[in-house]
């Protein structure tokens, strides 16, 4: 991780600008169950399978030919971490480096309705001991405040690994950010909460491939 002084354009990623409408849902499909509940897609599926195409060469030219440990952080950065590792795969096959790669799993909750509550879990907590001395790629869906990513290497520190690098698609510009940031982002956003592509709003939204952003009728009717 690093932090936001002496940022270059290629670390910030794809910057989407405060004033970003999005685009109209009806010049995309998307599950008919969700009408009504989506104000706009603001990322198509297209897009983000691109960017995380090349994240991938990204990492490989950094780390190729090092063994890593995929860590992926359930549940949000189930997909992202798939098309990930799947463009790292393709990269592995095509040319003389490659990256011999172990993928985890680790779970963890933080939000309720569109708030972040103080109360981080590690849900299932195991012991990772395996880490010790591996090179591992943290990969998270989305760093909204940058608490859950902080508490999250301070855990895995603990563990020793060698190197510790962090994967985030999306990177929000929030006024109260701890000012970590991931090594490889794939997109920065305006502060605005958006679901989709494995990120959800209560469990719902999971479903639906495009990043979109939530409409106030959406979030009544899945608010619990
Ligand atoms: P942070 O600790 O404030 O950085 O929050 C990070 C976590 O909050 C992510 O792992 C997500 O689970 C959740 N989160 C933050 N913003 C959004 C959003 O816009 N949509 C869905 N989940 C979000």
């Amino acid at each position: 991780m690093a932090d936001a002084v002496g940022k270059t354009a290629e670390d910030c990623g794809v910057v989407i600008q405060d004033d970003w409408p999005g685009y109209s849902l009806d010049l995309f499909s998307y599950p008919a169950h969700y009408s009504g509940d989506l104000d706009c897609v603001y990322i198509p599926h297209g897009v983000i399978m691109d960017r995380t195409e090349r994240l991938a060469r990204n990492i490989m030219d950094d780390l190729g030919d090092s063994a890593i440990v995929v860590l992926c952080v359930l549940k949000g950065g189930y997909q992202f971490s798939a098309d990930l590792v799947e463009g790292i795969k393709a990269l592995s096959r095509n040319s003389a480096r490659t990256i011999p790669m172990r993928v985890h799993f680790i779970r963890l909750k933080s939000y309720q309705n569109d708030q972040s509550t103080e109360d981080l879990q590690i849900v299932g907590a195991e012991d990772l001991s395996f880490l010790f001395g591996k090179n591992v790629l943290i990969v998270e869906a989305i760093v909204d405040t940058g608490k859950t990513m902080k508490m999250l290497l301070k855990h895995v520190e603990t563990f020793r690994p060698k190197m510790i690098k962090v994967a985030g698609l999306l990177v929000k510009r929030v006024p109260h950010s701890v000012a970590c940031l991931p090594d490889y982002i794939g997109f920065e956003i305006p502060n605005r909460f958006v679901v989709g592509y494995a990120l959800d709003y209560n469990e719902y939204f999971r479903d639906l491939d495009h990043i979109c952003v939530i409409s106030e009728s959406g979030k009544r009717k899945y608010k619990i």
